[in-house]
């Protein structure tokens, strides 16, 4: 019989990691295809902090549904008669899949994120598009972890956290989370309640600011080289994870560099506003994705014509433009999302013509095979004939 001193032997290191990043571990159950929208009818709604809900979902049948820790769904909604899809990452546990959860950050001036703040309650419903994304654990990747977040980025990790503790692994983990004072640390209690449990993990909550906390004990400022040094002295072995705003990524990311930190142990998710409204859709989707793929250069001054079969229009746009900003600018409806290649909304049958496409996972090859594009990450390179 085993002593409650000796508990029992749990995978570690390597096998624990394996198991972790089999999707087969978590493609047991059914598949909600990101394809398919399905009506959840929302269960619970939690204040994390004074500008972040999490809403708790389950399906109309109360099915269970399979998806890998790190991955989003996308919502559809109409607010002010205004059509509208944005990409959340599920915050929950996929080994507690008869619910999913979203934990969303209230952006001043944002229209849906202050819309599920305000409209989202117990019973209501909210439409939403399957599970998916690549920000996820994967075979081959190192068992040691660091995860660093900052704000609402904390979704993936802490989702990849809570699967990992649901699945009874104590991974190696260091999770360094920014926020901006110590009353918008997300999850700040749930954290520190897994840390004692679970040897493995290491949590750091940095602040930019006591705000009105004074007797914050933990470090304050913004994550430095000297500070990622002092906290996690070994992360130059590490995987490492970062999800956040794109000014806080990039100086991780560069930090990461300097220290020694190789590359392809790296891996980002951003969730900065893609094409989520018409003014910043095409801010955004002018500019390349955040891409680490390499992107083909913009055709200089060319123009192509895009004939819209279904809808038999033909526009003139720029091969130097995405054709998700040419086709909005052109006052062409496009379902979009992301704006960045990621969450596969905008992705449209190319009959004709050749684009040049930099996408970050939002499309399968055999979609790409079948003629499939995503136009939020396509620069036209020929005349093109799209099924719009
Ligand atoms: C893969 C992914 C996962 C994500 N996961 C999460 C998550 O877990 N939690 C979370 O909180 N968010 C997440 N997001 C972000 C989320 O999708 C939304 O972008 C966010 O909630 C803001 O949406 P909104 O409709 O409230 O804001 P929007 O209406 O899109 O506006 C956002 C900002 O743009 C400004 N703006 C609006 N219109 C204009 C204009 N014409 N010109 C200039 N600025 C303008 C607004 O003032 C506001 O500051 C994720 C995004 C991605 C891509
Ligand atoms: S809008 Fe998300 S992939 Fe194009």
């Amino acid at each position: 019989m085993r002593s409650p001193e000796s508990p029992a032997a749990l995978p570690a290191g390597h096998q624990a990691e394996a198991l972790f990043s089999n999707p087969e571990t978590w493609e047991r159950l059914p598949l909600w295809p990101s394809t398919e929208s399905r009506l959840l009818q929302c269960c619970a709604v939690s204040d994390e902090t004074h500008d972040v809900k999490s809403f708790t979902f389950r399906q109309p049948d109360a099915a269970p549904a399979a998806f890998m820790p790190g991955q989003f769904i996308t919502v559809r909604a109409t607010v002010g008669g205004l059509p509208l899809m944005r990409c959340y990452t599920i915050s929950s546990s996929p080994a507690r899949p008869f619910t999913i959860s979203i934990t969303v950050k209230k952006v001043p001036g944002g229209i849906l994120s202050n819309w599920l703040h305000a409209h989202l309650h117990v019973g209501a419903t909210l439409e939403a598009f399957g599970p998916a994304g690549m920000f996820t654990p994967a075979p081959g990747q190192r068992s040691k972890l660091l995860y660093l977040s900052a704000g609402s980025g904390v979704t993936p990790l802490m989702a990849m956290t809570r699967a990992g503790h649901d699945l009874g692994l104590d991974r190696d983990i260091v999770f360094v989370h920014s926020a901006r004072t110590p009353a918008d640390i997300v999850f700040r209690q749930e954290l520190i309640a897994l840390q004692s449990r679970l040897p493995g993990l290491q949590v750091m909550q940095v602040c930019e600011s006591k705000g009105d906390a004074p007797d914050w004990q933990g470090p304050v400022g913004r994550l430095s080289l000297e500070l990622l040094q002092r906290l996690v002295p070994d992360f130059p072995q590490r995987e490492v994870f970062t999800c956040g705003p794109a000014g806080y990524m990039q100086a991780a990311q560069e930090l990461l560099l300097r220290g020694g930190h190789p590359a392809e142990h790296y891996h980002q998710e951003s969730f900065d506003l893609g094409s989520t409204t018409a003014g910043s859709a095409e801010a955004v989707a002018e500019s390349p994705p955040s891409s680490t793929a390499s992107a083909a250069p913009p055709i200089e001054a060319a123009s192509f014509s895009v004939t819209l079969a279904k809808s038999k229009k033909t526009i003139t746009v720029s091969g130097a433009h995405m054709l998700l900003a040419s086709l909005r600018r052109a006052g062409v409806p496009v379902p979009s999302s992301c704006g960045q290649g990621l969450c596969g909304t905008c992705k449209t049958p190319l009959l004709q013509g050749q684009v040049a496409m930099t996408h970050q996972g939002g499309i399968r090859q055999r979609e790409i095979d079948k003629g499939l594009r995503l136009l939020c990450c396509s620069r036209p390179e020929s005349d093109l004939v799209l099924e719009l």
